[in-house]
């Protein structure tokens, strides 16, 4: 595995003395990690914590602080006993209406599913509103885990109304894409979504879906998908592997600002 080297060329700045340097260097130590993660590659092994120490010529501590930031913004993973790595990269969600199917195939990424659950339920007080229906009323729930390259990246609960979609529940959306069989099978064609998206820490059932540690972040992503008309098609509950995802989001200035 290639391993990232901290040599750069010698300082030409004058020596400093005390607290002067150790700000110095951690500040050097800083900037040369933020360069190595800038351009290495993902799953690169960073130097230990030693020869960072000694490279640098700060404490174990400043090391361990420094790399801790890293770590926290999902740049690098510390693995127990086996070193520091490099992370892959966070998946973007770009700032259109478009399927997990589609998210994947943009990144060059094979999309996949395990079926968590596909069955008709009646609407709840929550979900009724979300999709303009009367409590009671009967929907589609589908809930996934969703794959990139056969790694859980989130875990997705749909609501869809199943006077609208009728057979929707026995619909394959293992294989393929559920905004696919909209279009194709209903001829729904999706136009707009309204997102609510909030942090969370992985409770043990979330870790075990998606193959994290207990309390690790977590995007919760509430969606309500409207079709050509306006009208509320999808009520969906995702959450997101933090240290994976990403969103980006477009805002216009008010004319009158
Ligand atoms: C995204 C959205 C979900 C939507 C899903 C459809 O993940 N957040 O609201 O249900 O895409 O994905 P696909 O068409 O790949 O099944």
């Amino acid at each position: 595995m290639a391993r990232a080297s901290t040599s750069r060329t010698p300082s030409s700045r004058p020596a400093l003395g005390g607290p002067a340097r150790t700000r110095r260097n951690s500040e050097r130590l800083r900037q040369r990690l933020d360069e190595l993660v800038a351009h290495g590659d993902a799953g690169e092994r960073l130097p230990s914590e030693r020869e960072l120490a000694s490279d640098f010529g700060v404490a174990r501590m400043t090391v361990r602080t420094a790399l801790g930031r890293l770590e926290r913004r999902g740049l690098i993973r510390r693995l127990q006993g086996a070193g520091t790595y490099i992370a892959e990269p966070r998946l973007a969600q770009p700032p259109l209406l478009t399927s997990f199917t589609e998210d994947m195939r943009a990144r060059g990424i094979e999309p996949g599913s395990q079926m968590l659950g596909q069955r008709l339920e009646p609407a709840d007080e929550r979900v009724a509103k979300h999709l303009g229906l009367a409590v009671g009323d009967q929907v589609v729930v589908i809930e996934r885990v969703r794959t990139g390259d056969g790694v859980a990246i989130a875990v997705e609960r749909a609501h869809l109304p199943a006077g609208r979609f009728p057979g929707l529940e026995a619909v394959d959306v293992v294989e393929g894409s559920l905004y696919d069989v909209l279009a194709v099978e209903y001829g729904c064609h999706l136009r707009a979504c309204s997102q609510r998206i909030t942090a969370e820490a992985a409770d043990a059932h979330a870790a075990s879906l998606l193959g994290v540690p207990e309390a690790s972040p977590l995007l919760r992503i509430e969606r309500i998908t409207r079709d050509v008309d306006g009208d509320p098609v999808e009520d969906v509950s995702s959450i997101y592997r933090g240290d994976r995802y990403e969103l980006h989001t477009e805002h216009l200035r008010s004319p009158d600002a």
